[in-house]
């Protein structure tokens, strides 16, 4: 082998484990995010008709916000239209599991909840569902991080992360954000 053909095999040889490096250390970013900070891309496949979703049963208006369902499961119902949330103030316990369902009646939004892996769009025709725990308590400001028009930069909501024992459900099973 000549000394050029030497040359050119140590340079592949270091090319060859830099991109080993840089492969492993972004899997090892992906497996970190996804096992240890537990932030994957939401899976839930599951349609609704836009154009209706007001009027059928889940994502009516009296059914949004936070509701205890019958065997004990917290689940948080919004819309996400242009250009608000509705509710506009959700309550959640602290350290339990709660399942967020959401479903846009108009264009793409988006939501995150700060402070939280909370992070999904939300595209009509289809619900989007989160099931996460919040270990925090206090208010948590949920913006739509996707730009859905002129009143994009308007539209947040307020999520409410109250301690177990504050966390008082009605004869329904419903917990709202006390008017102020
Ligand atoms: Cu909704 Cu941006």
């Amino acid at each position: 082998m000549s000394n050029l053909e030497q040359e050119i095999l140590r340079h592949e040889r270091r090319w060859t484990a830099g991109v080993i490096i840089a492969v492993a250390v972004i899997l090892g970013a992906v497996l970190y995010a996804a096992f240890a900070l537990h932030v994957n891309p939401p899976s839930n496949i599951e349609t609704i008709d836009p154009k209706t979703l007001h009027l059928s049963a889940e994502f009516t208006e009296s059914n949004l916000g936070t509701r205890v369902e019958a065997g004990g499961q917290v689940t948080t119902r919004i819309v996400t239209a242009q250009f608000a949330f509705n509710p506009q103030c959700i309550v959640v316990p602290a350290n339990e599991p709660v399942t967020l369902r959401l479903a846009s009646p108009d264009v793409i939004h988006g939501i995150l909840v700060t402070g939280t892996n909370v992070n999904s769009m939300v595209v009509p025709g289809y619900v989007s569902q989160i099931r996460t725990v919040f270990t925090k308590t206090g208010d948590l400001l949920m913006p739509c991080h996707e730009f859905c028009g002129f009143g994009h930069s308007q539209m947040w909501a307020t999520v409410r992360v109250v301690p177990r024992e504050n966390f008082r459900p009605d004869a329904n099973g419903r917990v709202a954000c006390e008017k102020s």
